[in-house]
């Protein structure tokens, strides 16, 4: 059966989400200063988000393209290091300004911006002060967050302090795949536990600003279920879960660290200070989850602390993205309904779901028709667990145009838009026009309703 955007009621959120690394650009353009992926990806040979889709200098074109594809909602994130060069101290006010003038061509056009204050891309020099894993970012981040919400506290309503603290802090800090490329337990552990401050601390900065502010944060998620019945991968599952799906909602709900399931987590405590469980609590107004695929894991002796491995998705044989991730619309339903059972949680936003595959520009076209079906299923499986009665109010398509994909750079691409980088160009792609028709009812249902 086809579903439709108004079977998700008329309150329902629908948008497009993006990240200012991936999509603007102009690295090193009007008082920006060097962010931590502007530095990790500075090597002779390697992809980087220098250029982009240069979304700094063509926001204009972007928004009214999202615009006549009926999307009215927008998530960005704002570049710490546009706004602090330094990561505190000196305003550059043409950063500010570029903001400004996004956030009001968003409101001209009927588009409501989401702002996310950090999506990965620390100033590097906070990062020569140690970044994350020095508690100081604390301070740092929470003036940042004050001058955002003062700046642009007025215009933009709905706000997302942290984009996935688990990958920028356990790609970036323990695996040494993301930047600032460190790697190991005492990069991962305090980088882990300044974030889960900085989770709770930003937002209560924001809230303390103004009460009608819709304050947030996202994590990534997925469901993890163990390779077979044994003891040992069952086990193991739950160690996943607890690193993947737990480590930072539960000290936000005031539930502590899942050190009780992952034993590593125990050693938390050494950069932890009295009042810190406090500090780390916050009542959000919705959580932002973001779902992909599920993992299937197997115990491992060979992985440190956690004793766990996935089987990728192509090991599997089951059908998968081009970033190896099984297609398992089931699993968004099951993420939700797991943060759902969370009964403080007020209210669940998809902040990002979508997909990665081959695109090709045929005749100016691209026949996409793979990631359709993609959104035609996970968007089944939420309709299911909103009908079961969970707070899930919102979905964001991950991502409105192609862009810099971090590790595996501009192949991967996850855009409803097609954007050719040597050009510039963009082309909507078939999945682009399936959501301005899916999302036409909906705005048909508000022109009606009003
Ligand atoms: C993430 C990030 C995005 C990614 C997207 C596809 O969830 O990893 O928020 O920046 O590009 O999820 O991997």
């Amino acid at each position: 059966m086809n579903i439709h955007s108004t079977d998700f009621g008329e309150e329902f959120v629908w948008g497009v989400a993006s990240s200012a690394y991936q999509t603007e650009g102009a690295y090193l353009e009007d008082g920006k200063g060097m962010s931590i992926w502007d530095v990790f990806t500075a090597m002779p040979g390697k992809e980087s988000g220098h250029t982009a889709c240069s979304f700094y200098h063509r926001y204009i074109q972007d928004i009214i393209l999202m615009q006549y594809l009926n999307i009215k909602n927008f998530r960005f994130s704002i570049s710490w290091s546009r706004i602090f060069p330094e990561g505190y101290g000196k305003l550059n006010e043409k950063g500010v300004e570029f903001y400004d003038q996004l956030i009001d061509f968003c409101l001209e056009q009927d588009i409501t911006p989401w702002a996310t204050l950090y999506h990965w891309d620390l100033p590097f020099a906070l990062e020569l002060k140690g970044g994350w894993t020095n508690r100081d970012i604390v301070n740092w981040f929470s003036d940042y967050v004050e001058i955002c919400v003062r700046k642009f506290g007025d215009r933009v309503k709905h706000w997302m302090v942290l984009n996935e603290p688990l990958v920028f802090t356990g790609a970036g800090y323990f695996l040494g795949l993301h930047a600032p490329g460190r790697k190991g337990l005492l990069n991962f552990l305090p980088s882990v536990h300044h974030a889960a401050l900085c989770q709770g601390i930003g937002a209560r900065l924001i809230k303390s600003h103004k009460s009608s502010l819709q304050v947030g944060t996202t994590f990534s998620c997925s469901s993890i279920d163990p390779v077979d019945s044994s003891k040992p991968a069952r086990e193991a599952a739950i160690r996943t879960n607890a690193l993947t799906n737990r480590l930072f909602i539960e000290p936000l709900l005031g539930m502590g660290y899942p050190w009780n399931e992952l034993k590593v987590l125990l050693q938390m405590q050494s950069f932890m200070e009295p009042g810190d469980e406090k500090l780390m609590q916050f009542d959000m107004d919705f959580i932002g989850i973001q779902n992909y695929t599920r993992e299937i894991v197997k115990h491992s002796s060979l992985v440190p602390y956690l004793n766990a491995r996935t089987v990728k998705a192509s090991k599997r044989g089951v059908y998968h993205t081009s970033m190896d991730w099984e297609i398992y619309p089931e699993g968004l339903y099951r993420m939700i309904m797991q943060f759902d059972a969370y009964k403080k949680i007020k209210k669940i936003i998809i902040t990002e779901n979508g997909a990665a595959f081959t695109d090709t520009v045929i005749n100016g076209h691209v026949h996409d028709f793979q990631r359709i079906n993609f959104y035609k299923n996970y968007l089944k499986q939420l309709l299911r667990a909103k009908k079961e009665g969970a707070n899930v109010d919102g979905f964001f398509a991950w991502s409105f145009t192609d862009n810099f994909e971090w590790a595996e750079g501009f192949q991967k691409r996850f855009g409803l838009v097609y954007v050719d980088y040597g050009t510039q160009r963009r082309i909507v792609k078939d999945s682009g026009f399936w959501y301005k028709e899916f999302l036409e009812r909906q705005s048909f249902v508000h022109a009606k309703a009003v």
